[in-house]
């Protein structure tokens, strides 16, 4: 595989294409709107602070949370984009309340997307990494509309998952279920080209990642697991505590690195006692990628990729990263374990 280092993200693409017997372009068409808006979130990104495009809207969405002004151009262009494709029947978005109707006159197709435009909102005034996350699925309703059902379907029905990460460099991870590949922008050539081929998650690593500051509001059997992970064994290391604030930095890291990130229910808001995650469009592509690399998704209670959504943003507990590590999380948060 490594000779193939350097291909474009389009070239691998369609030798993916070749694999899914009658497969008609119409998906790598789809991808390919997702890699020009890739770029051009990058584009932008890499001159937040040039030009108006920090800060805040000013208004709050769907989630009660501060929409920044990147937030909302990374959203619009992703509409556009995914609606130019000609192959999309209806989309969702973290941004918007309700379902994305196609705009009149636009032609349609058999996929639906869910996407978090604009990863890590937080940290975009102060230049941390931030990104932009995607989930592909098939219309599942008959006929020319589109219903909830087409919507709500769990994560194991993904055809494709992926993420764009716009950090020291802007890298492309994504999998249509035939494992996992990285793609770094080259921008001379305004080119993702391979870097990360056939990616796989360590067994196991030795970085734990999550809000320590939420501390008061985890229940005791977590804490357990926290205590442990903080206690040198004979044949454990120590464990160090790496934190982000953006999914899919804290993600890409343990997905190479190894180790588990967690974002667990919490009693921070008794609105919201599954955590901040969206299954649809944060939990679900990161679980499959995971699975695709050889590592694990739990929401401490199940597979998260088997959660049936009742929900357009529906929030999960994420327990996700190396399968030895998720195991050993999930056997102390559901109390099987608590040394
Ligand atoms: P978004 O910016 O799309 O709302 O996502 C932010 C999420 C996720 O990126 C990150 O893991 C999490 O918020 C951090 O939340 P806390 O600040 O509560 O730790
Ligand atoms: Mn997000
Ligand atoms: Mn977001």
């Amino acid at each position: 595989m490594t000779d193939q280092l350097g291909i474009t993200v389009t070239n691998h693409i369609l030798s993916q294409q070749d694999r899914h017997a009658g497969a008609t372009g119409a998906f790598t068409r789809l991808l390919s709107e997702i890699i020009m808006a890739a770029k051009i979130i990058s584009s932008e990104v890499n001159k937040a602070g040039l030009v108006d495009i920090l800060g805040s809207t000013g208004r709050r969405n769907v989630q009660g949370e501060t929409v920044k002004k990147l937030d909302e151009f990374a959203h619009g262009l992703m509409v556009d984009r995914l609606y130019r494709s000609g192959h999309v029947a209806i989309l969702g978005s973290e941004e918007d309340a309700d379902p994305i109707e196609p705009p009149r006159g636009v032609e349609t197709g058999e996929y639906v997307v869910m996407f978090d435009p604009l990863d890590g909102s937080s940290n975009i005034d102060a230049n941390v990494s931030i990104g932009t996350i995607f989930s592909i699925l098939r219309k599942r309703s008959s006929g020319p509309e589109c219903d909830m059902s087409d919507m709500l379907q769990p994560g194991t029905r993904q055809v494709a998952a992926g993420y764009v990460l716009y950090g020291s460099s802007t890298m492309m991870v994504y999998s249509t279920g035939n494992g996992v590949s990285g793609f770094t922008l080259d921008p001379s050539v305004g080119e993702f080209l391979l870097s990360h081929p056939e990616i796989s998650i360590p067994a196991r690593g030795k970085i734990v990642s999550a809000n320590m500051g939420y501390w008061h509001y985890w229940d005791e059997n977590l804490k357990n697991y926290l205590r442990y992970l903080r206690q040198p064994g004979p044949e454990r290391p120590v464990y160090s505590l790496r934190y982000i604030g953006s999914l899919v930095a804290d993600f890409h890291r343990t997905l190479l690195y190894g180790g588990v990130f967690l974002y667990p229910a919490d009693r921070k808001d008794p609105k919201k006692p599954y955590g901040k995650l969206r299954l649809l469009y944060e939990c679900n592509p990161m679980s499959m990628l995971c699975e695709q690399a050889g590592g694990k998704a739990s929401t401490g209670d199940c597979r998260v990729l088997e959660v049936e959504p009742t929900e357009l943003h529906q929030r999960v507990p994420l327990i996700i990263g190396s399968p030895e590590d998720v195991d050993e999380a999930v056997a102390f948060i559901s109390g099987q374990r608590n040394q």
